[in-house]
């Protein structure tokens, strides 16, 4: 296994004889390097210690003894490495496995050369209070391996998860622990704790949501954040990876904007604490900006989903969820998944994005870029009936059309929506032919669709980077970034 290394102390707990004394004895190639006796008072049939911060690297081996009226009973951990703890959860794309992606076999073939990357997988489990103890292990910690990776479709091991990890430890290069708790066809409420959906005015049970996006997996509230998350909140992690959102486009849709960023901070309190302060109160929370269905599309419920996962700024991090990053994935559709195309197979892109994200934010890699182009100045141009959109860095126009931009034209005090045509781009700029209503443009939005470009040709990506401009929306009321002129 891979316990959360340095300046943190990895937490190890589990249960006893209500009388019984617990010792703990860790080893380096034979020789003893820490030994702890837990403080537990009284009759506890609990026992948790906080380990020394251990510097990144391994192998050791833990001894933990259990004395009772003098009978002693042992537990051995072998092969722990002290490395960065990063729990992955969400729904299927988050499941979906090695397997399934694409280059499927070239990754399986090559995973064994990672081997000081260790996988554990909880079991798909859901409760109606909240567990103590995982109820359930689908992949006890292993090792990288073709079969440990492969394991099936939507089982394990994640590829999202493996490939993030993989990208971490070749620039890392040191021990990355990775844990799956993820389930399809999940909407966040499951997630949730009671404190998030109160918080959200959810008060009511969802049944009666039904809908493909919520087939498979549990949706009652809570019932996941009790089973799944709920028992792993003494584990010291260095930070969460999160691919969700899909199920949430038929339920509680214009609640996301709340839940998303209340499950974040629900979830690092909860780490904190169950910790004792060991996991980080503000740790690192990355998630994929869901990526794209169905080509004809019947309402604005992904758009609405990608913008509420930014809590409706359209970029993070942001005043209502510091320290996340995200991995824009709308440019990554794949309409000939043989899983559907909800599940588009390109996860390398999506890893790699969020592990930008994971170095600049997590690893504090100065002048690392980890987010697209984000529009600064919006310039209304009367007189020639243009537009100026002005990003705030140097931009790549990979395709130019005619309706991935969009104005809002007054309309009884309504936003008519209207296609607007990309007229040309300069280094930083898009200018946009804006003939419909020059005078009383009242908005502009950018890939406000479900699938707005064939793969990775959306119009704006960023010159230096190649990462994507995330969708946006923007109104020119209030909004110092609207010039006229
Ligand atoms: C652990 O327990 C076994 C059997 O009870 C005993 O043989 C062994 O010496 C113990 N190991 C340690 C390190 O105490
Ligand atoms: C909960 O459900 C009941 C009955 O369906 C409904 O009357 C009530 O308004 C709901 N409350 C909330 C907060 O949604
Ligand atoms: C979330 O979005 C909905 C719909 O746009 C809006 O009515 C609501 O005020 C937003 N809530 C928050 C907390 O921003
Ligand atoms: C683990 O954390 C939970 C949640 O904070 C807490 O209720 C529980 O007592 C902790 N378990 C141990 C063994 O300390
Ligand atoms: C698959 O492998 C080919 C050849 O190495 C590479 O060009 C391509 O980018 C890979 N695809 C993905 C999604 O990583
Ligand atoms: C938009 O572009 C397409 C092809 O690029 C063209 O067929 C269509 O007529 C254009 N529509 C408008 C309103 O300019």
């Amino acid at each position: 296994m891979v316990l959360q290394k340095e300046p943190a102390g990895a937490v190890l707990w589990g249960y006893k004889d209500s009388a019984a004394a617990i010792m703990m004895f860790l080893y380096r190639e034979n020789h003893l390097v820490w030994k702890v006796v837990s403080e537990e008072e009284g009759r506890s049939e609990i026992w948790k210690i906080v380990l020394n911060p251990m510097p990144a690297g391994g192998p050791y081996e833990i001894v933990i003894w259990h004395q009772d009226n003098g009978e002693m009973t042992n537990v051995t951990l072998e092969d722990v490495y002290f490395g960065d703890v990063w729990l992955c959860s969400g729904q299927s794309n988050m499941e979906m496995t090695v397997s399934q992606i694409f280059n499927a076999s070239e990754e399986l073939e090559e995973a064994s050369q990672f081997p000081l990357v260790r996988l554990f997988t909880a079991s798909l489990v859901q409760s109606k209070r909240e567990l103590h103890d995982l109820s359930g292990i689908t992949l006890q910690w292993s090792i990288p391996t073709a079969k440990n990776l492969g394991h099936g479709d939507f089982s394990y091991f994640s590829a999202v998860c493996w490939l993030f990890g993989r990208y971490l430890f070749k620039t890392l290069k040191y021990p990355i622990g990775l844990v799956e708790s993820c389930w399809g066809g999940t909407p966040i409420e499951a997630w949730s704790s009671k404190r998030v959906l109160h918080e959200c005015g959810i008060f009511n049970t969802t049944e009666g949501a039904s809908s493909s996006y919520l087939d498979s997996g549990p949706k009652d509230p809570s019932v996941l954040w009790n089973a799944m998350i709920h028992p792993l909140l003494n584990m010291t992690i260095q930070g969460v990876i999160w691919y969700q959102g899909e199920a949430n486009t038929v339920m509680n849709t214009d609640l996301y904007n709340c839940t998303f960023p209340a499950l974040i901070e629900d979830w690092r309190k909860a780490f904190f604490e169950g910790s004792h302060g060991e996991t980080e109160q503000d740790f690192p929370f990355g998630f994929v900006q869901i990526s794209t269905d169905r080509q004809m599309q019947l309402d604005d419920s992904f758009p609405r989903i990608r913008w509420h996962q930014t809590a409706d700024y359209g970029y993070v991090p942001n005043q209502k969820m510091p320290n996340t990053f995200m991995a824009v994935a709308m440019d990554l559709c794949d309409d000939e998944s043989p899983y559907g195309s909800i599940h588009p197979r390109d996860k390398q892109s999506v890893a790699h994005r969020l592990y930008l994200g994971a170095l600049a934010l997590a690893y504090g890699k100065k002048g690392a870029t980890f987010q697209g182009p984000y529009p600064e100045k919006v310039e209304l141009v009367a007189a020639s009936g243009l537009l100026n959109v002005i990003f705030g860095e140097h931009i790549e126009l990979r395709h130019s059309d005619n309706k991935t931009f969009e104005v809002c034209c007054a309309q009884q005090k309504q936003c008519q929506w209207v296609p607007a045509a990309i007229a040309s781009s300069s280094f930083d700029t898009v200018t946009l032919h804006n003939l419909a209503c020059p005078k009383s443009t009242l908005g502009l939005r950018y890939a406000w669709m479900e699938w707005p470009c064939k793969y990775k040709h959306c119009p704006v990506y960023s010159r230096h980077s190649s990462l994507p401009a995330p969708p946006f929306i923007t109104f020119s009321h209030n909004n110092p970034g609207w010039v006229l002129s």
